[in-house]
Parts: structure tokens; C-alpha cells; sequence
């Protein structure tokens, strides 16, 4: 039986992958902000230092795979751009570079990063926020986003889940990470009925957008179907998968861009 590493763990998709892995007999070492083995703010640096850390200290320097979960939707707020950029973005570079030799000591590790269907439908996110992010840069990221006035959590949002995604993309093929056995894969879910997505659905404003937005296969996915995939893409059947976005949505990506392949 393995370890991984999971964060976001306590609520949603996240807590959803914590129980199928503990009920498969696997340990699991979560990481949130509450309710966590490791309790840490993955918006600070010194929160994303400090869990890299104790999951090292916890795992004794071997992982057999690690989920990052933890993120925030963008929701309205002056500060909330800021917060995305550091959690859904830092929150899963810093942690799994911090993470990459544990993963590499086991030979044959499996990451699955949370991405987002907002990479391939979300309109107009500023590709040089993207390249801000992907340079490390996030005062340069943060000031694309000021033209966008209400919109800068949307835009902060998109960019977030397009740079992790190309980072992810990136390294899976990086000798130090495929040729270590390093399998990094992300999903992409749609529209998730979780904490987070019902949040979104209290404000009058974000609801109709969501409400409005195309999902084929009609109302929204759930947790515990989008943990299934993520199980599977820890296991022996990504042992080829590297850099694969899988996306589950409901449609809504086939929908906008059925040819766009
Ligand atoms: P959720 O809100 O249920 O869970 C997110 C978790 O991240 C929470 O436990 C929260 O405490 C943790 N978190 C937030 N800020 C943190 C911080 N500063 N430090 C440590 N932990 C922090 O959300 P959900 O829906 O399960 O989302 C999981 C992932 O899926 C996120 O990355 C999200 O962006 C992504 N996603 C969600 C979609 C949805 O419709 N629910 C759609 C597409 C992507």
C-alpha cells in the first residue's frame, strides 16, 4: 500500500480522493489550511515551506504520489486575485518541487494536479500573466489583471489553472521527473457541485454566469466521480500517461470547441 500527499483535503474533491484512497488501505498525509494532518496557508511562502516540510518529515522522504486539490474559484473580492495566484498556482509548484525527490526515492510515483475546463472555455485570459506565473513572477501576474476591474478574480482564475497546467506539462517530461518515474497528469474538471462552486452559486452575479454556461449532459458533476478518475490516474494504468490533461466535464469543452483538437 502507498503514501500520497493530498491537499485541498478537507472539503470537496479533495476529501472525496482522501477517503477512496484510505478505504483502498493506502496512507494518506492531508494538507489544508484546516482539518488537516499538516495545518498550513499554502497562500503564504512560508505556509507552502512549511508543508512541503512536515509531509517530507511525515512521509520519511517517500511518496508514492501526491494530489493537489487545494484552490480557491474566483469569487469577488479585492484581495482575491492575490489568493488565487498563490494558491492555485504556488500551492502546487512550490510543493511539488519541495515534494520531487520523495517522489522520485519510490521509482514509480503518480501526480494528478487540479486543473480546470476554465483553460479551454474561459475567454480572454491574459497570456502575460500566464508567462508572469510561469517565470515565478506574481506582482507582474497581479498587474494584468488591474484593466479587468471586477473581472480580475475571472482572469486570475483562468491564468492560475492555464500556467499550472503548461508547468505541469513542462516538467512531466523533464528527465529529473518522467526519468525518475515521475508520472504527472492533471484533471480538468467542469462545474463540480462542491463548497466551492456552491459559493459561487450564492452570488446572484456568478450563478447566472454559471447557470448560463453549457453543460450537455445537464447539472453538475460530482465530487466523488471526479475522485474516481483521480484514484485511477494514481494507479498502474498511468504508468504511460505523462502530461495528460483529462478533461471531465459534462461536455462543456467538446461543446465550445468540438474541432479545435
Ligand atoms: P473546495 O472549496 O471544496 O475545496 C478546496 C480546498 O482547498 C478546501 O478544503 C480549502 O480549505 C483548501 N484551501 C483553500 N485555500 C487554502 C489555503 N490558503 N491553504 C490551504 N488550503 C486551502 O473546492 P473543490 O471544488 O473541491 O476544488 C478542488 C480543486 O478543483 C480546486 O483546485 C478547484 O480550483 C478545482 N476545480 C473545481 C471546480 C468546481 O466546479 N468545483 C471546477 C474546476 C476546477
Amino acid at each position: 500500500m502507498g503514501v500520497y500527499a493530498v491537499t485541498g483535503s478537507a472539503s470537496g474533491m479533495g476529501a472525496a480522493v482522501v477517503q477512496r484512497l484510505i478505504d483502498a488501505g493506502h496512507r494518506v498525509i492531508t494538507v489544508d489550511i484546516a482539518q488537516a494532518d499538516v495545518v498550513a496557508d499554502l497562500s503564504t511562502a512560508g505556509g507552502r515551506r512549511d508543508a512541503a516540510e512536515k509531509v517530507l518529515a511525515a512521509c520519511g522522504g517517500r511518496l508514492d504520489g501526491a494530489v493537489l486539490a487545494a484552490g480557491l474559484g474566483p469569487s469577488p473580492g479585492r484581495d482575491r486575485p492575490r489568493l488565487i495566484t498563490q494558491v492555485n498556482y504556488f500551492g502546487v509548484v512550490d510543493l511539488l518541487e519541495g515534494w520531487r525527490e520523495a517522489l522520485a526515492a519510490t521509482g514509480n510515483a503518480k501526480v494528478v494536479v487540479f486543473s480546470s475546463n476554465s483553460t479551454t472555455t474561459m475567454p480572454m485570459v491574459p497570456n502575460r500573466a500566464i508567462a508572469a506565473l510561469l517565470d515565478g513572477d506574481a506582482e507582474r501576474a497581479l498587474r494584468a489583471y488591474r484593466p479587468f476591474a471586477k473581472m480580475a478574480p475571472t482572469m486570475a482564475y483562468g491564468a492560475s489553472k492555464v500556467a499550472v497546467t503548461h508547468w505541469m506539462r513542462r516538467r512531466s517530461v523533464e528527465p529529473e521527473w518522467v526519468r525518475a518515474g515521475i508520472r504527472l497528469n492533471a484533471i480538468a474538471p467542469g462545474a463540480v457541485l462542491t463548497p466551492l462552486l456552491e459559493k459561487q452559486l450564492a452570488t446572484p452575479g456568478e450563478a447566472r454566469a454559471i447557470k448560463s454556461f453549457p453543460v450537455p449532459a445537464g447539472g453538475y458533476g460530482d465530487a466523488g466521480l471526479l475522485a474516481d478518475w483521480v484514484v485511477h490516474m494514481l494507479g498502474p494504468a498511468a504508468d504511460f500517461m505523462v502530461g495528460s490533461v483529462v478533461i471531465v466535464d459534462g461536455g462543456s469543452d467538446a461543446w465550445f470547441r468540438a474541432d479545435d483538437w
